[in-house]
């Protein structure tokens, strides 16, 4: 862990050469967003992209931080949910910024949930050929995701995140005191990703949460804690791979069922949310993994017996409604990742905390697996 500037604020620094950046971790950071960005940024102007479930709760006290500050800020508001990563969207984001006169030292700052931090960091990417930009993260997801690595967009007819560019933040400022106001749905489908740093490749950061995961939930020095060890391994990958030619990618452990059941879904989140979606990847992986005798099947449990204690979803048949088939699951995993000759790119595991890349996954073993599974 790097620098801990107090027992209630955690920094974790991500040192990527003139991108390099601070992620802020800690209670009350929306409050003192004012100075934060003062003291690192020189523009005092921004423009502020969010959401209508967050605007009503956190806006205005963003805007009055800013304001202490001498720094002076439009603001837009848009639609909640998946739907708003589009181009109409983005349009309106970029004629606002432009509207703002955001020039290339003043910042987009992206107040929400993932979808506002992919829009908002790709609007700030491609105005004026890159603009600076400032994460305010406000679900769990994009605290301990989303909002680090620089990865932003919107999504196409044909598929999800299929447009969008490479844009690092400036500063990520992640209050832990908004996540109290999150669907505690919500809150456990981010707790997934959190999970996953564990089941990567920190073994002790996994048992560490088995132990203390009520009190991640609960709020206070364990979630910013979990947060924190969260970001700082987001962090490690990214800079080992910012554009994801190698192990950047076993950030998508769990992805690959993940995706396809989402999509098996079409992503209507009363069925699924990513991160449950997530979940229940994270243990096929794991029992995939055992099933090619790669690893224990114990440790498929263990993965199962901890997602299920914190309330997500751990089973295919966990999902409400029917299920495609598993051919069908199998063509969405195929339009999800890389196939060549029948052969899939896979994140699979030794065990807990030991996943590797494995690009050679016959289409006809996860086919066979997935029949196993399917609940019809
Ligand atoms: N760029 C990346 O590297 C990356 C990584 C992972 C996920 N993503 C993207 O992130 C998105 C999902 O992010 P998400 O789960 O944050 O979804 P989201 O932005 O839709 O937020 C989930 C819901 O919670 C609400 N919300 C957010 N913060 C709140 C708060 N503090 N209090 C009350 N309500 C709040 C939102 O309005 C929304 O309704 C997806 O589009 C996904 O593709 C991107
Ligand atoms: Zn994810």
């Amino acid at each position: 862990m790097n620098a801990i500037t107090s027992s209630s604020q955690r920094k974790v620094h991500v040192p990527l050469g003139e991108r390099a950046y601070d992620i802020l971790i800690g209670s009350g950071l929306i409050a003192r967003a004012g100075a934060e960005i003062a003291s690192r940024l020189k523009g005092r102007k921004a423009a502020i992209i969010t959401d209508e479930h967050v605007a009503p709760l956190y806006l205005e006290a963003l805007v009055n931080s800013l304001e202490g500050s001498g720094i002076m800020s439009a603001q837009l508001v848009l639609p909640a949910g998946e739907r708003t990563k589009s181009f109409e969207h983005l349009m309106t984001a970029c004629d606002k910024i432009l509207e703002a006169r955001v020039e290339r030292n003043d910042y987009v700052i992206a107040l929400g949930g993932g979808v506002i931090g992919d829009l908002a960091g790709f609007a700030a990417g491609i105005v004026r050929r890159g603009v600076r930009f400032v994460q305010v993260p406000t679900s769990l997801l994009s605290q301990v995701d989303s909002s680090v690595g620089g990865k932003t967009g919107i999504n196409s007819r044909h598929g999800k995140n299929l447009i969008g560019v490479y844009h690092q933040p400036d500063l990520v400022l992640a209050d832990t005191d908004v996540l109290n106001s999150l669907s505690e749905r919500e809150f456990r489908a981010g707790y997934a990703e959190v999970a996953k740093y564990g089941l990567i490749d920190k073994p002790d950061f996994f048992a560490w949460l088995e132990t203390n995961w009520s009190a991640v939930f609960a709020g206070g020095s364990a979630r910013i804690e979990a947060i924190a060890t969260s970001c700082q391994a987001k962090s490690d990958v990214v800079v080992a791979d910012e554009r994801e030619n190698g192990p950047r990618a076993l950030l998508n452990l769990g992805h690959t069922f993940g995706h396809a059941l989402e999509a098996a879904t079409a992503y209507e989140s009363a069925r699924l949310v990513h991160g449950e979606g997530v979940s229940i990847g994270m243990v096929l992986a794991h029992e995939f993994s055992a099933r090619m005798n790669l690893a224990s099947p114990d440790d498929a449990k263990r993965v199962e017996k901890h997602l299920k204690e914190v309330g997500l979803p751990t089973r295919m048949s966990d999902i409400p409604g029917a299920l495609p088939p598993a051919e069908k699951l199998l063509d969405a995993m195929a339009q999800d990742k890389k196939v060549k000759n029948g052969k899939f790119t896979f994140i699979l595991t030794h065990g807990i905390g030991r996943s590797f890349i494995a690009d050679d996954v016959p289409a006809s073993e996860v086919l066979a697996f997935l029949k196993q599974k399917q609940p019809q």
